[in-house]
């Protein structure tokens, strides 16, 4: 597995790393066992790289990194956490009182001393220009409680104010082959200042695996029933904000334009980090089977002719709905 340096953080990770949101809550029902072994099958398969969030399972997929990192004291992984998302969304509430709170339980739940990296979590705007939060994190790196900070963003113009900063040592931000936005100004301006870019929800929360047709239905606690209309959170984390239907067309002739025996989910992931400036690609999984083939994409070729096909498919089923709204 190809690794490359994770922006500011100056630590390689993997190009394909492992998103763990799915180990927390919100994506139906994944028991211990499972998630335990779809961490192992990751790191099997080179993956040197997790995302978290103290918030996913209220600690739960923290935990069980941390459970994991005891089992297997000799694998060498960089893991990613969040915070700000367990309380109120209050710009108020990003002071440097709480950050050590928030970064005190993180540590705890996953059995370190330092977190290798904490990304705000799609905080209020007005925080990315806040001059004091910026400092409270250089604080928390003085203090040696986290190695490096980053953010997680919703909006191109997040990505830009935080890159903007000198401390900030990567961005998360949805990019994938329904979500190209990203490839305008927020490439080109992480590579320039020397952040790293991690990719998130590059599968459109699974929409481009192929698998899903317009009957699809998704237990009840799961984002994809109750997020549909972003009535618990940001629209845009679930299938990338597009319209379920467009979407499940969209994947249909994304997949129709492979070559025999390229999964779609392969050359989805394959295609976001063959992009210039990006980090890692983070794809959730479920399971053992999709881990290893998530990991697996980290070796494919990128297919003549995807790079055509997906700004094709983007531009006549998602720029109009998409491109000015996040
Ligand atoms: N605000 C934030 O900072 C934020 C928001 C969202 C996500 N994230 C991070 O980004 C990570 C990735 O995003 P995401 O999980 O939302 O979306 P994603 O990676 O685009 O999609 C994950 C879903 O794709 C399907 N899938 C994965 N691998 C597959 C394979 N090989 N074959 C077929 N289907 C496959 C699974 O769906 P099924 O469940 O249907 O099998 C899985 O639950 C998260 O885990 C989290 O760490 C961060």
């Amino acid at each position: 597995m190809q690794q490359r340096i994770l922006g500011r953080t100056g630590r390689p990770v993997s190009i394909i790393g492992l998103g763990t949101w799915q180990l927390g809550a919100d994506w139906g029902d994944v028991d211990e066992s499972a998630a335990l072994d779809v961490l192992a099958a990751s790191v099997d398969a080179g993956v040197t790289f997790f995302d978290t969030a103290d918030v996913y399972g209220d600690g739960r997929s923290e935990t069980l990194i941390g459970t994991f990192r005891r089992e297997h004291p000799d694998a060498e992984v960089f893991v990613a956490t969040k915070m700000g998302r367990r309380g109120p969304q209050d710009p108020g509430e990003f002071t440097l009182a709480n950050f050590r709170q928030w970064t005190d339980r993180s540590r705890k739940n996953l059995g370190v001393d330092s977190l290798d990296l904490v990304q705000l979590h799609c905080p209020p705007t007005p925080v990315f220009s806040n001059d004091a939060v910026y400092d409270a994190l250089d604080t928390l790196v003085e203090e040696g409680a986290i190695a490096n900070y980053g953010v997680s963003v919703e909006t191109v113009d997040e990505a830009l104010a935080a890159i903007a900063r000198p401390g900030t040592a990567s961005v998360q931000i949805i990019f994938n082959a329904f979500r190209l936005k990203p490839l305008d100004a927020v490439l080109p301006a992480a590579r320039e200042a020397g952040v790293g870019i991690i990719a998130r929800v590059p599968l459109a929360s699974g929409l481009l695996s192929g698998k899903y047709t317009r009957d699809t239905t998704f237990a009840a606690n799961d984002h994809r029933t109750y997020n549909r209309d972003g009535s618990a959170f940001d629209v845009g984390e679930t299938f990338s904000g597009v319209d379920f239907g467009t979407g499940v067309e969209a994947a249909q002739a994304f997949a129709a334009a492979l070559p025999e025996g390229v999964a779609p989910s392969a050359a989805a992931l394959a295609w976001v980090a063959a992009q210039d400036g990006v980090s890692s690609v983070i794809p959730g999984a479920r399971n053992r089977a999709q881990a290893e083939s998530n990991a697996a994409a980290g070796l494919l070729d990128l297919p003549e002719g995807l790079d055509e096909t997906v700004h094709e498919i983007y531009d006549r089923s998602f720029r109009a709905a998409v491109h000015d709204r996040w």
